[in-house]
C-alpha cells in the first residue's frame, strides 16, 4: 500500500510488528475457551449468516474439490461452513497462530475435511499458487501488516483464484450509527469482560474496528497487493462488510 504512516491500515514499525503479533496470539488464546459463545452471543447468532454469505463469495463451486485456505482461522467456523456443504469434495487447510484458538475448534470438525495447521499468516507454510481460493474472516483487522499479509495470500492462491474478506464495518446511516456504537463501545465490552474474564480483549475488538477505517481503504490495500476485479458489499446495515478480489 502506498500509505502514509498515519494510515489506518498502513503497517507497523517491525519492532512493533512482533509485539503487536505477540500480544494478539497471547489474548486470542487467553480467551479461546469462551470465543464461540461470545461471538455468538454477543453478535445474537448474525456472525453465521456473515459467515455463509463470505462462503458464497467464494467461487468455491466452480472447483468444488479443490484446495481451500481459511487464514486466521481461530476456531475454525468458516472452514467448517464451506468443508461442511453437501457439493463440497475438496478440503480445508485452516491456519491460525494461535493453538489454543484451533483445538478449541477440532471437535467441531467431525469428519470434515479439514485440517488445523498453526502458523503466522505472514508465513504461510504452502507452496506458491496451490490454493483455489482463501478467506479471512474478522482477522485483517488483527493482522501487524495488513499488506504484506496481502501479498503472501496472493502468493499461494492460483492465477483467478479469489480471495474473500469478512470482517466488522462501521454503519453510517442513523439511527443505527448511534445505536450500534453505543452497544459496540458500552455494552459489548462489559459483557465481553463478564464472560471471558479478559480484562480488556473486548475492549479491543471495537477500538480496532474504529481504527480499521472505511471498506474503501481495505479495497484499496487489495488492488495495490496486486488483486483484479476487487469489490465489497455491506451486510446488515454496515455492521459488516464482505471484501472480494481475484489473484
Ligand atoms: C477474531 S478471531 C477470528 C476467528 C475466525 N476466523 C472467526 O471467524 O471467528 C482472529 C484470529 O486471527 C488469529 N490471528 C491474528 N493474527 C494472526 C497471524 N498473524 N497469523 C495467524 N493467525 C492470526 C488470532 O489468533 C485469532 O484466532
Amino acid at each position: 500500500m502506498t500509505s502514509s504512516p498515519s494510515h489506518p491500515l498502513a503497517p507497523l514499525e517491525a519492532e512493533s510488528q512482533g509485539e503487536r503479533a505477540q500480544a494478539t496470539r497471547e489474548m486470542f488464546s487467553a480467551i479461546a475457551p469462551r470465543y464461540d459463545l461470545l461471538n455468538h452471543l454477543l453478535s445474537l447468532n448474525i456472525d453465521r449468516s456473515w459467515r455463509r454469505r463470505a462462503v458464497d463469495r467464494l467461487d468455491w463451486d466452480a472447483r468444488p474439490g479443490g484446495s481451500y485456505l481459511d487464514v486466521c482461522a481461530g476456531t475454525l467456523d468458516l472452514a467448517i461452513e464451506i468443508a461442511g456443504r453437501p457439493e463440497f469434495t475438496g478440503h480445508v487447510v485452516a491456519v491460525d497462530f494461535s493453538q489454543a484458538m484451533l483445538r478449541n475448534g477440532i471437535p467441531k470438525i467431525a469428519r470434515r475435511p479439514v485440517a488445523p495447521v498453526c502458523a503466522d499468516a505472514l508465513r504461510l507454510p504452502a507452496v506458491s499458487g496451490g490454493f483455489d481460493g482463501a478467506m479471512v474472516a474478522f482477522g485483517v483487522r488483527n493482522l501487524a501488516d495488513i499488506d504484506a499479509a496481502l501479498v503472501e495470500l496472493r502468493r499461494v492462491l492460483r492465477a483467478g483464484a479469489r480471495l474473500v474478506i469478512l470482517d466488522f464495518a462501521l454503519p453510517m446511516r442513523q439511527p443505527l450509527k448511534w445505536f450500534y456504537r453505543f452497544y459496540f463501545t458500552r455494552l459489548l465490552p462489559f459483557a465481553g469482560r463478564v464472560i471471558s474474564k479478559h480484562s480488556h480483549a473486548y475492549k479491543y475488538l471495537p477500538e480496532s474496528v474504529l481504527r480499521f477505517g472505511r471498506p474503501e481503504e481495505l479495497g484499496a490495500c487489495l488492488a495495490a497487493a496486486g488483486y483484479r476485479e476487487v469489490d465489497w458489499k455491506l451486510v446488515t446495515g454496515g455492521i459488516a462488510c464482505i471484501w472480494w478480489g481475484t489473484a
